[in-house]
């Protein structure tokens, strides 16, 4: 219901302003600080944010929660707490996270609306990151973390930024690159792409030059290509991210990589050519194949022809071609 619902919100902001205070000012939480600060982050990064601590004992939350009236039942609806045993309303809170830099996930308006939240010691018994659930006010499949900060910035800029970990998009916003925006960790979906429809028709990928962030990229552009989104890629060193990069090579550098994104299929192709996979043929064949499988995703007509044109100089096939087989593969998608 809506009153349930401005509960929830209320158990963010609050939380919010609680975590951030903790991070800041608590004697418990020196080890948070200086983990911010071998990021490389300032109080005024962390103030910007609202970036957070949980502590160790759960107690310091569930206390706060108590006084603040917030009960059990909104508490487990917030996702900040599970119950011990599923549906079992009498077998204790456990707090979702513990020890943990929290970092706010807000809606396209600016409310917080849910958290993710990193390890400050490496533990392998848990993730390095772990978010909040889906709750009454935050579905993950509809959520982009900084675009209520960047969408003045992706109209602005007509382009989008997409990154991979969040906080890869405060990075870039700190730099002054402020269309970045993140999924959360979590794979680009088809409502994803209908809600970037609303501010841009370009979407530049920037995820972890990694094999995750590879497979993201062509999960990514099958996503967006059916809502007419263009999509380009911006390539980094291997191993690199968006923050290790800007640390590294500093915002000039990286606003380059930007200016140098590639259009998806120069890059899918280009990439391929260079791992020797186009070699024969039969690769190239199967590579064909792929792309006109993925180029009968676009929707957009203008900017397929300009694809088609990529794809054929590089497979070396021509454009007659690859419509007509784009014509069968749109009558018989898979
Ligand atoms: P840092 O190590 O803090 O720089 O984070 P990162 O963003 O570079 O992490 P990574 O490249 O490993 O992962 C990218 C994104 O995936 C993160 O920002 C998270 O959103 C998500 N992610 C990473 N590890 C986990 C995990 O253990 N659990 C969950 N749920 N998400 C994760
Ligand atoms: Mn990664
Ligand atoms: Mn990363
Ligand atoms: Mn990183
Ligand atoms: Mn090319």
């Amino acid at each position: 219901s809506r009153k349930s619902r401005g509960r929830l919100m209320d158990i963010h902001r609050e939380a919010t302003a609680f975590f951030h205070e903790l991070l800041m000012k608590n004697a418990a939480a020196g080890h948070a600080r200086d983990y911010l600060k071998s990021r490389g982050f300032g109080r005024e990064m962390a103030d910007r944010w609202a970036l957070g601590w949980m502590p160790d004992n759960p107690r310091m939350f569930l206390d706060w929660a108590r006084a603040r009236k917030f009960s059990g039942r909104e508490l487990v609806d917030s996702g900040i707490v599970k119950l011990k045993e599923d549906n079992n309303p009498k077998s204790g809170l456990f707090v979702r996270f513990q020890d943990r830099l929290m970092f706010p996930i807000r809606n396209e308006i600016g409310d917080v609306i849910a958290f993710t939240a990193r390890q400050l010691r490496e533990n392998k018994n848990s993730g390095k990151y772990i978010n909040s659930p889906e709750t009454a006010i935050y579905k993950k499949s509809r959520v982009f973390f900084a675009l209520d900060r960047a969408k003045k910035s992706i109209l602005n800029e007509k382009a989008a930024l997409l990154c991979e970990g969040q906080l890869d998009a405060i990075c870039c916003h700190e730099s002054g690159i402020t269309q970045a925006i993140a999924t959360s960790g979590t794979a680009c979906t088809a409502d994803h792409a209908r809600i970037l429809k609303r501010y841009t028709s370009n979407v530049l990928l920037c995820f972890d030059a990694d094999r995750a962030g590879l497979e993201a990229v062509e999960k990514a552009y099958r996503q967006l290509a059916p809502e007419g989104l263009g999509v380009r890629v911006v390539e980094m060193p291997a191993g690199d991210d968006p923050d290790s990069y800007l640390k590294s090579q500093g915002a000039d550098a990286f606003r380059q990589l930007l200016a140098n994104a590639k259009e998806f299929f120069d890059f899918k192709l280009e990439r391929g050519k260079a791992t020797g996979r186009f070699d024969s043929a039969a690769e190239r064949a199967v590579a064909l194949g792929e792309c006109v499988e993925m180029l009968a995703l676009m929707s957009d007509f203008a900017a397929r022809e300009n694809q088609i044109n990529i794809v054929a100089t590089h497979l070396q096939t021509s454009s007659v071609v690859l419509r007509d087989e784009i014509a069968k593969a749109k009558a018989n998608p898979k």
